[in-house]
């Protein structure tokens, strides 16, 4: 089985640029599932049910996302309703939506990290718990973290355990892709899909503004042609479900 993992999709640019990669590429790269972060998929901030059932048409299977997934107020009502698409799994219990989904012969789920991002509860403990309850050897990881040092950690913990642990959230692409000991798919960072010569998909004027005068800013959106693509390629053995290979797709592609 051909998986591709699609980084933090950043606003219409970044939906535009999925959509015309997966037209173009989903089959001849044979890819069997497509799984994308959507949390910033919404003019950057959090995601609607009408960009949800977009994605959907363009090719993305699984929608996972992260600490943006509350900042449309609409999603409260939808999240319920979609399993397919994934807000972290170590949320309080009590908060709405699902953390994983089993497709059948495939189990995707999304965590978020603690170190600098939020009070949420363990990834270690949570993962394992879901793990433990799962028959099906072929478990996809979408960890939405900034501490790289967290997410290596929470992959070297798994190794073995899952077909790959791949992080989100920073929106910033890392070499670092491997395959473990155990035959993990590990890779700190995806990346994301969003405005090149940007700041992490936003114009740079506000976040310079912010970091200079340590204010709060609006930030926007960059709007451009050229956006940056950046995902991973993980072929599994169906039968150990360990990961075979991991292989970075990153591209500059003009809308
Ligand atoms: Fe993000
Ligand atoms: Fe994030």
């Amino acid at each position: 089985m051909r998986v591709l993992m699609i980084g933090d999709m950043v606003g219409r640019n970044g939906r535009d640029a999925v959509k015309q990669f997966l037209s173009s590429k989903r089959k001849s790269l044979n890819i069997d599932l497509v799984i994308a972060n959507g949390e910033n998929s919404a003019g950057g901030f959090g995601i609607t049910q009408s960009i949800t059932r977009e994605l959907q048409l363009t090719g993305v299977d699984v929608i996972t996302s992260g600490n943006h997934i509350w900042d449309q107020k609409e999603i409260l009502g939808f999240i319920e309703k979609e399993p397919r698409l994934l807000r972290p799994a170590n949320y309080p219990e009590t908060a709405p939506g699902n953390g994983w989904v089993d497709l059948g012969d495939i189990v995707i789920i999304n965590l978020i990290g603690r170190l600098f991002v939020g009070e949420f509860d363990c990834p270690f403990k949570i993962s394992e718990e879901i793990i433990s309850k799962l028959s099906t050897k072929k478990i996809l990881i979408d960890f939405h973290a900034e501490a790289t040092s967290e997410k290596a950690a929470l992959a070297h913990f798994l190794d073995g355990k899952v077909t790959a642990v791949v992080g989100t959230h920073t929106h910033v692409p890392t070499a670092d892709d491997c395959i473990l000991p155990k035959g993990t798919a590990f890779v700190s960072d995806l990346g994301m899909v969003g405005a090149l010569n940007s700041v992490i998909g936003f114009d740079p004027d506000p976040a310079i503004f912010k970091f200079r005068n340590q204010m709060p800013t609006r930030m926007k959106v960059k709007q451009s042609s050229l956006v940056q693509f950046n995902s991973v390629l993980i072929d599994i053995d169906d039968i150990s479900g360990k990961a075979i290979s991991i292989s970075r797709i990153d591209e500059i592609i003009e809308l």
